[in-house]
Formats: structure tokens, C-alpha cells, sequence
């Protein structure tokens, strides 16, 4: 342990999570969001299961009902992608009543070019436009807990990214890099912490953002990403192939529950403590400076409240 106290952050160290409520996105059975809503209901929170599935919600809280017997699961359907699905989602989650911790877990990687119903590119839409908007729409319940924690998940292919997302995000003309536009969505997901963390301090309100990346974990995301499924032929070999080389998507879940659990200071982002973040145990780690650029977060959160419609108090 050093003087943080957090560098050997283990399971165990999740406080008893009873009475909380604890909404987390992109839970589908084998990726991050499934194995972070297993540990926190094995705590005791009443997990809001978030995603795009009925059929897939249902699996995962069957799945996490044969751990942990008797877990309080509930089921939000939202579809990230789709900025009117998030508004009628906010609309259903206001039956949960306060929310402690929101899990901005759910997102795509690497997908061809799609532009979505509301003509935003597939991944910025998924990754970075949907969950500004659940944020928004849910921070009277965050609010209303009195202590509220909005973790959201970025990843170490952030530091890809050679500019933040200031564009016209409607306009889609030119060369499309899938992967420079997945890196720039999850540049957009610490530009986002940091801005609503320090705006949540400006106004002294009950709430913390942080960040988390899981490093390489073994989940459906490639797949999902390349082929539109996890298995499948040539899907089902890349998630082989994925998983036989990275950390199990349960050890990827650790930094997300650490940041959501962990008494950490918000503006926190953590990752894994091995060799280049890959792998090993959660720890507070850094961002690229182009993340604490102030002016960009600004501008970004400017264009994603014209983009999305919402204005946050
Ligand atoms: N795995 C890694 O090594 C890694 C590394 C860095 C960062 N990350 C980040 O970790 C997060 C979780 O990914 P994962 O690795 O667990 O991948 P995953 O197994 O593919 O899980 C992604 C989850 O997001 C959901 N999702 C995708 N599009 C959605 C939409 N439009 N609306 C609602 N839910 C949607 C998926 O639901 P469906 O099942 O319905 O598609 C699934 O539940 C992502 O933000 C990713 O960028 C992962």
C-alpha cells in the first residue's frame, strides 16, 4: 500500500453497497458492464441493468441471479445510439428514484462508417452523445442522492487521438479512419469527465465524475465492432483470439468498480497498473495533456449540448 492507500485495490475492498442504487450501461453477459453490475450486486446495490436488449437484459440478470441469489436487478432499455431511445430511457429511470452511481460502460469499437437516425457518426453517437445526454437527463436523481459518483469508461486508445471531436458532427464528408474516430470517442469520454466534474464543483453539487479504462480485456468489443456480433465464423475466432491474449473481462471490471466504489477524488482516471496499462491491477493513472485541454472540454461540451438538445443546470 502506499500513501493512497488505493495501489492494491482489490474486490474486497468494495464497501457494502446496501440502499445504493447503481445504474450501469452496456451490461450484456461477458463485457465490463456485466461483471462490474455482478460485483456490485454481490455488495448489495440495486443494479439498473442498461441496455439496447430486452432478451440480453434478461440473460445477464439471470446469469448474475445464479451468482448472487436474490440480487435487486432492474432492467432500463436504451439504445445509446439513438439520442430519442435515451430520452424515453430518462423518462422509465425516473421510477428508480435517486440513483448513486451512474456507469457510462456501454460502447462500440472499430465499426465501418454508420450514420445514425439522428445523423451522428456510429461511435461518437454511441460513445460519447448518448451517454452526455442519460448524464444529463439523470442529474436531478444523481443529485438527489447527495453523493453522487458518474464513472465513464475510456480506454487507453485515447491517446491515439491527434484532435478532440469539435467538428460539425452532423457533417460527413472525407476519409473515415473507423479507428481514429473510436479514439477520439473515448478522448470525448475524459473531455467529458473533467468538464462536468469541474462544473460540478463550480456549483458545489453533490457530484463526482471520474474515469476508467479496463486496459485489454477479453470481451465481445472487437467482434461486435468488426463483425456486428460476438460469434459467429470469423467473430467467434477473433473472440478467441482476443481472449486468449488479455486480461479476463471480470479483471477488466476491476478499475470500473474501483472508480465507482473507491473514495477517490473526481477528475480520478483509473487503469490497470501493468506494463503499457494492459493488464494487472487497478491504479490512479494519467491522461494525454490534449484530455485536460480546458478549451477543448468547453467547446466539446458546448457542441454536445447543441447536439443533443439537453442544457445542464
Ligand atoms: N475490452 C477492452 O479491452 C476495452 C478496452 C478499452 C475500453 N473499453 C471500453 O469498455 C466499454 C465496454 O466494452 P466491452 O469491452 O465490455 O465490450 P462489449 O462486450 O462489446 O460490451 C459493450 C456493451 O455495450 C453495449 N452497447 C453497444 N452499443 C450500444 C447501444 N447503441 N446502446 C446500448 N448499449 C450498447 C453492448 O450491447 P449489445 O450486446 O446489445 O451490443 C454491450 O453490452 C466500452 O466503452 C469500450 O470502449 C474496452
Amino acid at each position: 500500500m502506499t500513501s493512497t492507500g488505493v495501489d492494491a485495490w482489490r474486490l474486497a475492498d468494495i464497501p457494502d453497497q446496501a440502499g445504493r442504487t447503481v445504474i450501469v450501461t452496456g451490461t450484456s453477459v461477458g463485457g465490463l458492464g456485466h461483471h462490474t453490475a455482478l460485483e456490485l450486486a454481490r455488495r448489495g446495490a440495486r443494479v439498473v441493468l442498461a441496455g439496447r436488449s430486452p432478451a440480453k437484459l434478461d440473460e445477464t440478470a439471470e446469469t448474475i441471479d445464479e451468482e448472487v441469489p436474490g440480487a435487486a436487478l432492474e432492467r432500463l432499455e436504451v439504445d445509446l445510439a439513438d439520442l430519442g431511445s435515451v430520452r424515453r430511457a430518462a423518462e422509465a429511470a425516473t421510477a428508480f428514484g435517486p440513483v448513486d452511481v451512474l456507469v457510462n460502460n456501454a460502447g462500440v469499437m472499430g465499426t465501418p462508417r454508420q450514420v445514425t437516425a439522428d445523423g451522428l457518426e456510429l461511435q461518437l453517437a454511441t460513445n460519447h452523445f448518448g451517454p452526455f445526454l442519460l448524464t444529463g437527463l439523470l442529474l436531478p436523481q444523481l443529485l438527489a442522492s447527495h453523493d453522487a459518483t458518474v464513472v465513464t469508461v475510456s480506454s487507453g486508445m485515447h491517446r491515439a487521438a491527434r484532435s478532440a471531436p469539435l467538428g460539425d458532427p452532423r457533417v460527413h464528408h472525407g476519409r473515415y479512419s473507423k479507428w481514429a474516430a473510436y479514439s477520439r470517442s473515448k478522448l470525448a469520454n475524459l473531455l467529458f469527465t473533467y468538464e462536468l466534474d469541474r462544473r460540478a464543483r463550480a456549483k458545489e453539487l453533490p457530484l463526482k465524475a471520474l474515469a476508467a479504462h479496463p486496459g485489454f480485456a477479453g470481451t465481445h468489443l472487437a467482434a461486435n465492432g468488426q463483425y456486428g456480433r460476438p460469434s459467429g465464423g470469423i467473430a467467434t475466432i477473433l473472440d478467441a483470439t482476443v481472449r486468449a491474449v488479455s486480461q479476463s473481462a471480470a479483471r477488466g471490471a476491476w478499475p470500473l468498480l474501483m472508480a465507482a466504489t473507491a473514495d477517490l477524488p473526481g477528475s480520478t482516471y483509473v487503469g490497470p497498473n501493468g506494463l503499457g496499462e494492459l493488464t494487472g491491477t487497478p491504479q490512479v493513472v494519467t491522461s494525454t495533456a490534449l484530455s485536460h485541454d480546458e478549451a477543448a472540454q468547453r467547446r466539446l461540451w458546448e457542441l454536445s449540448e447543441e447536439t443533443t438538445g439537453i442544457r445542464y443546470p
